[in-house]
């Protein structure tokens, strides 16, 4: 069966998208869309270049000369490959005023929706089961409570070994995010009435990801 579908996930920070939508692209071998990076490589972009998130419209003008691109599910800002350069703490503290700008957004859902016209695609973000992809075959909200959702961040950050940040400043940062991506004008994440709500507080992603499979399995 070579039908073209789509699988649309949305949720909060630390929810588990981008780690389950990377095992279910694998196991269905269809492609991977991480659209939170595409915001990540924009907000890199303006930080290097000394610009205030906050100033939209020097934001909207560096936009327009910038290019970004998935090859092979790595992200490239201008030819230069940023895969670990977006995962900074000071993108994520910084991504979301990027992300409430209007112009900014019409640009990316544009740019999505081209990546995903030709072939099967599972995408995650914020609006992509609302705006971006509103007839998906699927629908997932992925989700967890704050604390556990800080508490997977905070284990990344130990990891890494980066020992100068407490476990409740991580869920401050994560709630401040949920926030301004909720509440914002344009687009903000909402459960879309037609999606499959996935609480992984208590799963494994494992778990998830079985889950998420049986329910494409049984519709395609
Ligand atoms: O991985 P994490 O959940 O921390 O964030 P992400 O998916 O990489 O997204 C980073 C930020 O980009 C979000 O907090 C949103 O502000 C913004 N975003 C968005 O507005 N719309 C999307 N479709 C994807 C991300
Ligand atoms: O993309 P998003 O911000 O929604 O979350 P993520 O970056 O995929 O997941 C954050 C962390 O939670 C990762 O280290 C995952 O391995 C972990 N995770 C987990 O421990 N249990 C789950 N059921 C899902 C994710």
């Amino acid at each position: 069966n070579n039908k073209i579908y789509s699988i649309a996930i949305d949720g909060p920070a630390g929810a588990g998208k981008s780690t389950i939508a990377k095992l279910v692209s694998k196991k269905l071998n269809i492609e991977y869309i991480d659209t939170g990076a595409m915001y990540r490589a924009l907000t890199l972009k303006v930080l290097r270049n000394n610009l205030n998130p906050l100033n939209k419209n020097d934001v909207i003008q560096i936009s327009k000369n910038t290019e970004i691109d998935f090859i092979k599910n790595h992200i490239y800002l201008d030819g230069e490959q940023v895969d670990n350069e977006i995962r900074d703490n000071i993108i994520n503290n910084n991504v979301s005023y990027i992300a409430i700008i209007e112009e900014i957004r019409f640009n990316m859902v544009k740019l999505q929706q081209k990546m995903a016209k030709s072939k099967s695609v599972v995408m995650d973000g914020r609006d992509i089961t609302t705006v971006v992809l509103p007839n998906a075959d699927f629908k997932f909200f992925i989700t967890a409570s704050v604390e556990e959702r800080g508490r997977r961040r905070y284990k990344e950050i130990k990891e890494k070994g980066k020992t100068d940040i407490t476990l409740v400043q991580i869920i401050d940062e994560i709630k401040k995010r949920d926030d301004i991506d909720s509440n914002r004008e344009i687009s903000p994440l909402k459960i879309a009435d037609d999606a499959f709500v996935l609480d992984t507080t208590n799963m494994t992603v494992d778990e998830c990801v079985n889950s998420i499979i049986s329910i494409v399995k049984g519709g395609i």
